[in-house]
């Protein structure tokens, strides 16, 4: 069975190869001309050394030169030995362009523009080569605002299997993404996106899981529940979300976290107002409606992407209450004209 094996590099950028039964990472690879860094190919040398995020593989014969026991251990592999036994997310040393590979172009059609409020729209795509259009949950796209030459970054808020491409977009004054929907966008508008880029996405649930989002930040985490719930598979663990928005207004597909509350097994989410005049039952920030449980002592993967305020608040709790999550990956996005801007901010551990 030919397994589909996403190559994240450090740029930000991915790539997907698909890998044929007992066809090694590197070979699959070379044949889709993506250069990964390579030196022996016989397992001796350790130059290939890559990070499986997730997925089950066979990691073929080296020796304890090129990896350890305990690297092994930690989910280093040899892309040069390696042959999937599920659909891979390796994290490969180097970027995208050292191994001659760039950015994929797509051009894409407006099929709906939703207006959820007057500074929230819904951008609803469809792409003519949609099979070549492969994506990690949570990842985004750079989308050429037409008729300006200027680029802005969103989330996908839909999931890698559905059809169509969702995203949520804020507004901002002046912004020329703004101006766009606003003045001149029409269902049949053609857009050109390039991407998927970014190193925020789901890895394998592996322990407690804790998405904090804020405003439009809960877009690509729709993409991750979609993702969790079109795959069958139960997560062993918990999944918690805590949702932030200013006003009532601001809070959004609401309805599909209800859904996903009852597709997905130990899914549970509160939506946070900070508005005080808000009737919201939960009001103020995300911070003030943590539970231990939530926190698990530490053991928890968290999921943060929100503006940079709430970004350095979620990191001052967590120093605050001398916690340190097993992983936190945040994306933030600034506020203001590059509002539409999502800045990417990657992964930290
Ligand atoms: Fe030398 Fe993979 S290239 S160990």
């Amino acid at each position: 069975m030919t397994h589909k094996v996403a190559l994240s590099f450090e740029d930000g950028l991915t790539r997907f190869i698909d890998v044929l039964p007992h066809e090694t990472v590197a070979d699959a690879a070379y044949k889709a001309r993506i250069n990964i860094p390579l030196d022996c190919r016989d397992g001796a040398c350790g130059t290939c050394k890559a990070f499986c995020e997730s997925g089950t593989y066979d990691g073929g014969d080296y020796i304890d030169e090129a990896l350890t026991d305990d690297e092994a251990d930690a989910g280093y592999c040899l892309p040069c030995q390696m042959s999937p036994e599920s659909d891979l997310v390796l994290r490969i040393s180097g970027t995208a362009e050292m191994a001659k590979t760039g950015i994929q172009k797509f051009t894409a059609r407006i099929e709906r523009l939703h207006w959820y409020a007057d500074n929230t729209a819904g951008l609803t795509l469809s792409v003519e080569n949609r099979d070549k259009l492969n994506f990690l949950p949570g990842q985004y796209m750079n989308v050429l605002v037409p008729g300006t030459g200027i680029e802005r970054s969103y989330s996908f808020s839909s999931g890698p299997e559905e059809r169509e491409l969702r995203f949520l977009i804020r507004t901002a004054p002046d912004g020329v993404m703004t101006t766009y929907l606003k003045e001149r966008a029409a269902v049949g508008d053609q857009l050109v996106l390039e991407g998927p880029v970014g190193s925020f996405f789901l890895r394998e649930v592996r322990r407690p899981v804790l998405m904090l989002a804020g405003g439009t930040g809960v877009a690509p985490q729709l993409a991750m529940l979609e993702k969790l719930a079109s795959s069958g598979v139960q997560p062993a663990f918990p999944i918690h979300m805590a949702y932030g928005v200013t006003f009532d207004t601001d809070l959004v597909e609401v309805e599909a976290l209800e859904r996903y509350a009852e597709l997905i097994p130990g899914f549970t989410f509160d939506t946070i107002v900070a508005d005080p005049q808000s009737a919201a039952p939960k009001k103020g920030y995300v911070t003030q409606h943590l539970l231990p449980a939530h926190l698990n002592d530490g053991d928890v993967d968290v999921y943060l992407c929100g503006p940079p305020p709430m970004v350095d608040a979620v990191r001052r709790y967590w120093a605050d209450a001398g916690i340190t999550p097993a992983n936190f990956y945040y994306e933030r996005f600034a506020v203001g004209e590059v509002q539409e801007h999502n800045v990417h901010a990657g992964a930290a551990a």
